[in-house]
């Protein structure tokens, strides 16, 4: 099994270059199929979701083009099926956006139920509902949803909780269905925006995406575009979390300000000094131990879920009680064992999570139960002396590109061990 070993204690310092967002790369690839000519796109995150998305498309007929490091091309005018190969959908939540882009396509998808990172009950009732608004009809069987469609035909849908996963799903599905939709109570992460200005680009009509209603007017035809992703918000502020964690002074570059207000304003309330550019940030930790603070996790523009892990264990070594509400998922405290191994004082009732800093943690064998709770066990076993050994990294790396290389130029001792490896250490010992 790939495991990464870390010798922590290190202060970061240097700078660090974001990728494209996970998120918006997720949602804009299978977005391109909906171009009758390629599309080409820059900042692509080489990430295993990311992986597995374009092995989907080429299964299915797409030529998929790497014209450079991060630049991919897109032509889908050879797909003619509907139907995601199983294992690949099952592998990666995101695949549900084949739902919505095959519908558009061809009226008619075929996907597996999605899987990914189990963050306790995650169902896809607001985009069946917003599929059926728009005149399809579904059915569940053998693990698989056949949804169909005669026409798609522009409606009203109003969410009952805001889901980024829906609203999504309800803008590839209406972009080119009759009339207009309106969508409320809709998403507004900036990973919509992208995919909204992605379809624009490429001819859509869509207005309002970042607010909490979306227009869409349908059009009978999309166009090939050449467009760059977004920078990942949430890796980003990973990496500010582990500057400060470390009490390093770190230099995040190519990413948008605006999208890290909480992360940012969060880090100042411990005590972190964090400086503002135009396209990067500096983040400077101290030696003295960082203040206590409280978090909810609220849909964007509230504070992400996807950082309250990796603020958890910074908050492992601050002074005092911190508390964190975790508002959107019912399970996402799966890493707290995990840095109790390492230490940490933390209590959790329900959605919340009680944290009693400890002047410092200590190393230890350690699993990553989910993707954002793999970096907070990261962050954590780089903040601590000592070998922190963390097993079940695929998770880790389905979201951050290169995080290896990336740390070790920012003077940190991690490397990756493969299964192979890992064995003959196991033998060894
Ligand atoms: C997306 C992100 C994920 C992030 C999350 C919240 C992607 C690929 N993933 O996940 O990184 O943590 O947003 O910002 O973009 N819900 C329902 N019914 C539905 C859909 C969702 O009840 O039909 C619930 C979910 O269980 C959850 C909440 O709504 O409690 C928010 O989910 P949603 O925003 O859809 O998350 P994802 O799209 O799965």
């Amino acid at each position: 099994m790939d495991k990464f070993i870390i010798n922590g204690g290190k202060k970061l310092q240097g700078d660090v270059k974001i990728s494209g967002a996970k998120n918006a790369a997720v949602a804009i690839i299978p977005a391109a199929i909906l171009a009758d000519g390629p599309c080409v796109l820059e900042n692509v995150p080489i990430i295993n979701d990311v992986s597995i998305d374009l092995k989907i498309l080429s299964k299915m007929g797409a030529e998929v083009k790497i014209i450079n490091n991060n630049t991919i091309q897109i032509d889908a005018k050879h797909i003619k099926d509907s139907v995601v190969p199983y294992e690949m959908a099952r592998s990666m939540r995101a695949s549900y956006y084949f739902f919505g882009a095959l519908l558009s396509k061809f009226n008619h998808a075929k996907v597996s139920m999605p899987g990914g990172c189990d963050l306790g009950d995650r169902p896809i009732d607001q985009h069946l509902k917003c599929f059926k608004a728009l005149g399809a009809d579904y059915v569940i069987e053998h693990g698989l949803v056949d949804i169909s469609a005669k026409q798609l035909i522009g409606t009203q849908v109003y969410f009952d909780k805001v889901t980024v996963g829906a609203t999504i799903n309800a803008i590839l599905a209406s972009v080119k269905a009759d009339g207009l939709t309106i969508l409320e109570n809709a998403a507004k992460e900036p990973h919509v925006v992208d995919l909204a200005n992605f379809l624009n680009s490429m001819g859509a009509d869509i207005m309002g995406a970042g607010t909490d209603v979306i227009k869409i007017r349908g059009v009978n035809k999309l166009i090939g575009t050449r467009y760059s992703i977004i920078p990942d918000q949430i890796e980003a502020g990973t990496y500010m979390v582990a500057a400060a964690a470390t009490r390093g002074n770190v230099t995040v570059r190519g990413i948008i300000p605006k999208h890290l207000e909480h992360i940012t304003s969060k880090l100042r309330k411990t005590g972190v000094t964090v400086n503002e550019f135009d396209e990067f940030v500096q983040v400077i930790g101290k030696n003295e131990p960082y203040d206590r603070i409280n978090i909810q996790t609220l849909p964007h523009p509230g504070f992400p879920t996807d950082m309250q892990p990796q603020f958890a264990a910074l908050l492992t070594i601050a002074q005092g009680t911190s508390i964190i509400t975790e508002g959107i998922f019912d399970n996402r405290f799966k890493y707290v064992d995990e840095l109790r191994r390492m230490g940490a004082d933390i209590s959790v009732d329900g959605k919340v999570a009680v944290i009693e800093g400890v002047p410092k943690l200590s190393g230890a064998p350690v699993k990553a139960a989910d993707l954002r709770a793999g970096a907070a066990l990261v962050i954590a076993g780089l903040s601590t002396q000592g070998k922190t050994i963390i097993e079940d990294i695929h998770h880790i790396e389905r979201g951050y590109e290169d995080i290896v290389k990336k740390l070790r130029l920012l003077g940190a001792d991690i490397t990756k061990k493969t299964r192979y490896e890992s064995d003959s250490i196991g033998k060894a010992l």
